[in-house]
């Protein structure tokens, strides 16, 4: 049976540290999976724009010997000119696998039932799966076990938030969600990632006070305003200032490692003198994109 990945929200503990250790084989050995998608086609269907997800996904399947296909939204909205499970259901008639990047989660919904190839979500507004295994496994390169791991996001309760808490959950980590009033993490996503890091031996906690960053090792943002949010950055710049990334944030949590998922806007949610500094782990965790991307096209492929 074919296996979307649409969150990982109910992953098995075991599974999702197989995906992990093999992203690190794939990174480290990139020559063994030179065939690994040999002969298999991808629709990249973006509805919003991207750098970091299509260009990795595109350099990636190339270095898997796949080929991928590009499509952006066309008039501007994806199911505009059919429904969104018939283009589903078309697109799996050529496609091994369907990369879609949507403005709603529905539409991914969609996409995997109508369509019998694995539908990948490449963001939508409730998650980034693709962003969180890549920034696990960069977290991993530095602190080898997720026990070590202590990371406070600080900032906008969205889509990075919501999958940073489940793939930290599951794979038992300490994940501090710490976000203004008015912007939590949807509180059905909250209770799941508590629910799995329960039974997976993690911890998530979401609050409004910046106290709680005390004792991170890792300081984690993301813009303010995602994609699709038309609300004007004036009205909620007063708001968030507090919960900037920043060298006074970082000293008080006592963390060595700044990350952010990009695009960022300096100095909004997070300083330049971190972005370009020797705690950021920016581009290690943009370059991880295309890595662990890799290890799901395979693990879903293969
Ligand atoms: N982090 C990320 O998904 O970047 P893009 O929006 O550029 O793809
Ligand atoms: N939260 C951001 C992530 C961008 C990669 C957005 O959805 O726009």
């Amino acid at each position: 049976m074919k296996e979307d990945l649409i969150s990982f929200g109910h992953w098995q503990k075991d599974k999702l540290e197989q995906l992990l250790q093999l992203a690190l084989k794939v990174k480290r050995s990139p020559q063994d999976y030179r065939q690994a998608l040999s002969g298999k086609s991808v629709v990249a269907l973006f509805e919003k724009p991207s750098l970091r997800t299509r260009v990795s996904f595109d350099i990636g399947i190339h270095m898997l010997g796949g080929h991928m296909v590009y499509m952006d939204s066309q008039a501007g909205k994806l199911a505009g000119r059919e429904d969104a499970y018939d283009m589903g259901a078309n697109l799996a008639c050529w496609a091994d696998a369907i990369v879609a990047r949507v403005f709603k989660h529905e539409t991914l919904e969609l996409f995997a039932q109508a369509a019998n190839v694995p539908v990948i979500n490449a963001l939508c507004e409730r998650y980034h799966p693709c962003q969180a295994l890549a920034d696990f496994l960069t977290l991993f390169e530095h602190f080898g076990s997720a026990d070590k791991i202590r990371l406070a996001y600080v900032g906008d309760g969205n889509n990075v938030s919501h999958s940073l808490m489940q793939v930290g959950a599951i794979l038992g980590a300490d994940v501090r969600v710490i976000t203004p009033v008015g912007h939590s993490p949807e509180p059905s996503v909250m209770a799941l990632a508590i629910e799995r890091a329960v039974e997976c031996g993690g911890k998530i906690h979401h609050s409004h006070d910046l106290a709680d960053v005390e004792g991170a090792n890792v300081l984690y943002t993301d813009t303010w305003l995602s994609m699709g949010d038309k609300t004007p950055l004036e009205q909620i710049k007063e708001d968030f200032a507090p919960f900037q990334l920043n060298a006074a944030l970082m000293k008080r949590a006592g963390a060595s490692y700044a990350m952010h998922c990009q695009p960022a806007h300096r100095e909004l949610e997070i300083t330049s003198e971190l972005i370009d500094g020797p705690c950021s782990l920016l581009l290690q965790q943009a370059e991880n994109r295309m890595h662990a991307q890799n290890a799901i096209l395979i693990s879903l492929l293969g």
